[in-house]
């Protein structure tokens, strides 16, 4: 660290921190003049504190340039992790932030932040804005660069980091990733140097465990101590014995809750007194955390016993409560979907890979790829917490156990290969490349493409034709004009690409809302946003087909597009969009979570992703609407967008207007009769104070929005009063 050509500042945080040596794969990027400002791709283990290197990086460019840091994730979690890290640069006075929020929205002050995180997908749609300061980015990081191959989330990182090149050529690139074997191709691509390593700081055992033995990668087999005749408990209580802890990944959500729930007897009996009273606190705050539902009752259930699951169906408060409680060493275990197999630091001494299989839509069962397999078994064995850590895969048979030793243990990760290179990826970042300027003839266009890893890695004229079909596609629907050679954005086209929406969902929703009917119910204008394919649709189960096909039947004259008639592929999208449309149908309904949950068959966190996709394309279509003068759904589609924002019915959407004021609330004043700002006007703070949820900073806050005041004497009584009133929102905060 001494001989860094960073500030020293810098040098004591670390020192602080105890950081004194660099790792060598870290001494490697330094030779390879990763602080010289060169291009750089960082290919090693997991856990080898690559983000260390982007760290050390940035302070350079902090320091010496006055720069401004990019820093790329591909998921929420990490983001939230990285933020959490870098933020020690605020104590040397840089400014750090993750950029969330809408896809349609930059926010202007990201312009004063030093280091901005956020995921590719954010990255995407603030470069369709082309904010000022992104040409003061001087570096760019890429983490877990090898989600470059992957089939929905790919396209978007290369056209972010193509992108990028072009508007700021001079700025340094850094990509990071554990698991890519051609490193090779992405640094050529890059025009970087590379840096390959195996060298890891803390030993990862991998092997295969089978009857009562794990098989390592060595031929060694040792036995699992513990007369548990259930394999995974005794998995799970030979390492929290010495002290470990266990993260079991398996193939879905139904899988991570049952298999928590079969290890809970076993782990409560591991546990120390002091960790039962506090699970069993950290269990009914569990429970406060949101509304509650049968899942955060389950979840609650478990935590209490120190075992947790963890799936995208939870809610983000929710999942970050297990992982805390893991990296505070309270929850002994946690069942987990691949939602924690990237990139993050937990204390799992032990990984264990319960399936290796999983079911993918329109493919049905397949085996995980070794990528995948290798990202899973690198979150064992960090060095912050333990000194020694183990990756194990479950086989149930002889033969399975070579099998998996072959296919994963013994493996190493496929290539990456670009998935830009098909229409329906193309035309969304043409139109980018064009209402951005940075392709203005047909020409431009190829010359743009000619810049991506696709064409790296394929040769253009593998996608020549896919990239006509779809500039044709651009044209055919008046988003993009061309005049003699030249190619330009319509205003349509433009809207399009800052909406962040795919080309075919903006015809979807144009064509839809072009059938220009006025009294249409929100039903009609769901099932059209969930007919696009920006939309997640939920997947109908057996159970589920009377009730949905039902309501096509029964309301099929209210759609606004043409729907698939025969049994087929067609058929099965209409009936997921129906669900999914009857679901937020349900939400604006004011349906307690719960119900939805027990209706459905999804969890909080589902519901919070399909109304978070639902509000964007709502939104999305109120901007055609403007766009296009189709006036009559302009008010339909803002106050569906309040009601979706705030799940509620129509009669609330002018109380949740007013700021503190939620679904909770704004029902709770509209049934004591105060249903109109002028009636919240005309009453008394003393009246309000009668509305249950309705505490003294809600009132001040309610009456300075409507132009009153409180008086105070009248707050002084309203505070007093408070004293001795048993429960408000307000207590909540
Ligand atoms: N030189 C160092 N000395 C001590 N600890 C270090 C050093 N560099 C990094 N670490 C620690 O190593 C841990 C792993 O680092 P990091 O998360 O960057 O790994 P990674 O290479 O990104 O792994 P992954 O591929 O799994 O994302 C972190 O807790 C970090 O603080
Ligand atoms: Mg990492």
């Amino acid at each position: 660290m001494d001989e860094l050509p960073i500030p020293e500042n810098a040098k004591k945080l670390y020192l602080e921190m105890g950081i004194v040596d660099l790792y060598p794969p870290q001494e490697d990027a330094v030779k390879a003049g990763v602080l010289e400002g060169k291009n750089l791709v960082l290919a090693v283990p997991t856990a080898s504190g690559k983000t260390m290197v982007a760290e050390l990086c940035a302070l350079k460019h902090l320091s010496e340039r006055r720069g401004k840091i990019l820093y790329l994730v591909p998921l929420k979690a990490l983001a939230s992790e990285k933020r959490e890290e870098f933020e020690k640069f605020s104590k040397l006075g840089y400014r750090v932030t993750l950029s969330t929020g809408d896809f349609d929205n930059v926010d202007p002050s990201l312009g004063r932040y030093d280091i901005i995180i956020a995921t590719n997908e954010k990255a995407d749609s603030i470069f369709r804005h082309r904010p000022e300061w992104i040409s003061r980015i001087t570096l760019l990081v890429t983490d877990e660069v090898h989600l470059l191959g992957d089939g929905s989330r790919g396209p978007t990182l290369e056209a972010v980091i193509t992108r990028f090149r072009i508007i700021n050529p001079k700025a340094q690139l850094l990509a990071l990733s554990a698991t890519i074997s051609n490193s090779d191709e992405i640094a050529g691509w890059l025009a970087g140097s590379l840096v390959t390593s195996s060298w890891r700081p803390v030993d990862l055992s991998e092997g295969v465990f089978f009857r009562d033995s794990v098989m390592f990668r060595n031929g060694r087999n040792r036995k699992v101590e513990g007369a548990e005749a259930d394999p995974v408990a005794r998995l799970a209580l030979e390492v929290i014995r010495g002290g470990g802890q266990m993260l079991v990944f398996t193939g879905s959500r139904l899988s991570a809750v049952s298999l928590a729930k079969r290890l809970e007897p076993a782990i409560r009996g591991a546990l120390k007194r002091r960790e039962e009273t506090r699970l069993l606190e950290l269990s009914s705050q569990i429970l406060k955390l949101g509304e509650k539902t049968r899942v955060s009752e389950k979840l609650s259930m478990a935590v209490a016993n120190g075992v947790a699951f963890h799936h995208a169906g939870l809610t983000y408060l929710q999942r970050k409560a297990v992982e805390d409680a893991f990296r505070s060493f309270l929850i002994k275990c946690i069942c987990a979907t691949p939602t924690l197999a990237y990139g993050v630091n937990l204390p799992a001494r032990r990984v264990l890979i319960y399936d290796y299989r999983r079911y993918e839509a329109g493919i049905g069962q397949t085996n995980i790829p070794v990528m995948e397999e290798k990202q899973m078994a690198g979150r064992a064995g960090r060095p912050k917490y333990d000194r020694e850590g183990e990756a194990i895969l479950l086989a149930r048979s002889e033969d399975e156990r070579d099998f998996l030793m072959e296919q994963y243990v013994l493996a190493s990760p496929e290539k990456v290969w670009s998935k830009l290179g098909n229409a329906s990826s193309l035309r969304s970042h043409i139109l980018a490349a064009i209402a951005t300027e940075l392709a203005c003839s047909q020409e431009g266009v190829f010359d743009f493409l000619d810049k991506t890893f696709c064409s790296f890695q394929y040769g253009l004229n593998s996608f020549r034709s896919a990239i006509a079909e779809s500039l044709e596609m651009l044209l055919g629907e008046g988003m993009v004009k061309s005049e003699g050679r030249v190619l330009t954005a319509t205003p349509l086209g433009k809207r399009v690409a800052e909406l962040y929406i795919d080309p075919k969902s903006a015809v979807i929703l144009k064509n839809g809302l072009g059938v220009r009917r006025s009294g249409l119910p929100p039903l009609s204008y769901l099932t059209l946003v969930c007919h696009t394919p920006d939309m997640p649709k939920a997947y109908v189960k057996r159970k589920e087909l009377d009730l949905v096909k039902g309501y096509l039947e029964s309301s099929s004259d209210l759609f606004l597009y043409d729907l698939a008639q025969e049994e087929g592929f067609e058929y099965d999208m209409l009936l997921s969009e129906v669900k999914t449309a009857l679901l937020l149908k349900d939400w604006i309904e004011e349906s307690s979570e719960d119900a939805i949950i027990e209706r459905f068959d999804v969890g909080s966190g589902d519901i919070y992703g399909y109304v978070e996709s639902g509000k964007w394309l709502v939104h999305s279509s109120h901007e055609l609407a403007k766009l296009l003068g189709f006036g009559e759904a302009l008010r339909p589609l803002s106050d569906l967008y309040v009601r979706m924002e705030n799940g509620v019915r129509e009669e609330l959407v002018p109380l949740v207007s007013l700021k503190t004021v939620g679904r909770v609330r704004a029902r709770a004043l509209f049934s004591a009769g105060f249903t109109s700002f002028d009636s919240l006007r005309r009453a008394t703070p003393a009246q309000l104070a009668a509305v249950p949820t309705i505490g003294p900073e809600t009132i001040r806050a309610i009456k300075e929005q409507l132009g009153g005041k409180v008086t105070k004497e009248e707050w002084s009584m309203m505070k007093e009063r408070k004293g001795t009133r048993q429960l408000s929102m307000d207590d909540y905060g």
